[in-house]
């Protein structure tokens, strides 16, 4: 498959120069975040999109007009992507607003407002599979080889928005300097009323029974799967080869088990122990 790909290194993290460059990643660390902005940060692959059509339904009170109409990206702009300048001007409150940046590079600039921050963190087995994959059909993001030459780059933090390790221990450390709240992808799986519930107290948002059914209705993995404004079958071909695999792939806690081998598990647990320590995830995850 022939590949956009070319790299935008910034802050010592490899980017894909499609999506960022110097300029974007200058807009991005200068940005002034008002008191009343949602940021979602997320390392890939750990349920962003899945936040992001959470927060359009609570935001709606349910109704799912938005979230069938306007592209995820425009909902929820990327803040350090070239492309969402202008979305991000808009004036209207709680603007929402994505982001993959790590900690030391967003922490001090959001430390000067009140903004509100949900950090969604999925078990990093999970995550590697599925960025993986995502590699697979990406074309702004290099060949990925195999499956065991890419584990192996995820665990040295080598591959596109850098280390997995750093970015959760960052944001974890952010905990008594920014409005934070943290989020799992298993949790999301396990109970997405309860977890919608906590986002809307920790939102300021009253929850009415019939925005949670809506919720759930519509944030389900097969309502996404099959909602174009999610699911990114909008990106050209050129962009995403959609016949070498889909966006909204599997949506399953666990898959890691399909994908390991015994020797790469025993690999994996070796890194992750080394790296989180006693990390209050770390529990989480059973690992
Ligand atoms: P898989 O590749 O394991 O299927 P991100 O949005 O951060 O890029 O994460 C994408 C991952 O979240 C993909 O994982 C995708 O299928 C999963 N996902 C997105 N929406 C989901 C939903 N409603 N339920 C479960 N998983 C979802």
């Amino acid at each position: 498959m022939e590949r956009l790909e070319v790299t935008e290194t910034f802050a010592g993290i490899a980017l894909p120069g499609h999506l960022h460059t110097a300029e974007s990643l200058q807009f991005a660390t200068s940005f002034p975040f008002r008191d009343t902005d949602v940021v979602i940060v997320t390392y890939p692959k750990s349920g962003t999109t899945w936040m992001q059509e959470i927060l359009t339904l609570l935001y709606s009170r349910g109704d799912a007009q938005p979230a069938k109409t306007i592209p995820n990206w425009e909902r929820a702009p990327w803040l350090e992507q070239i492309h969402f300048r202008s979305s991000l001007r808009d004036t209207a409150t709680n603007r929402l607003i994505t982001s993959h940046l790590p900690a030391r590079v967003l922490g001090p600039r959001l430390q000067g407002s009140k903004a509100k921050v949900i950090y969604v963190a999925r078990n990093p087995k999970d995550v590697v599979v599925s960025y993986y994959h995502f590699h697979l059909l990406a074309k702004f993001l290099p060949d990925p080889i195999s499956f065991d030459a890419f584990l192996q780059q995820f665990l040295e933090g080598k591959v596109h928005y850098g280390s997995w390790f750093e970015h959760v221990k960052g944001w974890l450390g952010q905990r008594q300097l920014l409005d934070i709240i943290y989020v799992t992808y298993e949790e999301l799986h396990q109970d997405l009323r309860g977890a919608a519930q906590r986002l809307s107290a920790f939102l300021g948002i009253t929850l009415e029974p019939q925005t949670l059914l809506a919720l759930e209705q519509h944030c389900s993995f097969a309502a996404m799967r099959d909602n174009a404004m999610a699911n990114y079958t909008l990106i050209p071909r050129e962009i995403m080869d959609h016949s070498r695999g889909r966006f909204m792939r599997r949506g399953v806690v666990g898959d890691w088990r399909c994908h390991f081998s015994a020797a790469q598990n025993a690999l994996f647990d070796r890194v992750y122990h080394k790296e989180m320590c006693d990390n209050e995830l770390s529990a989480h995850w059973a690992m």
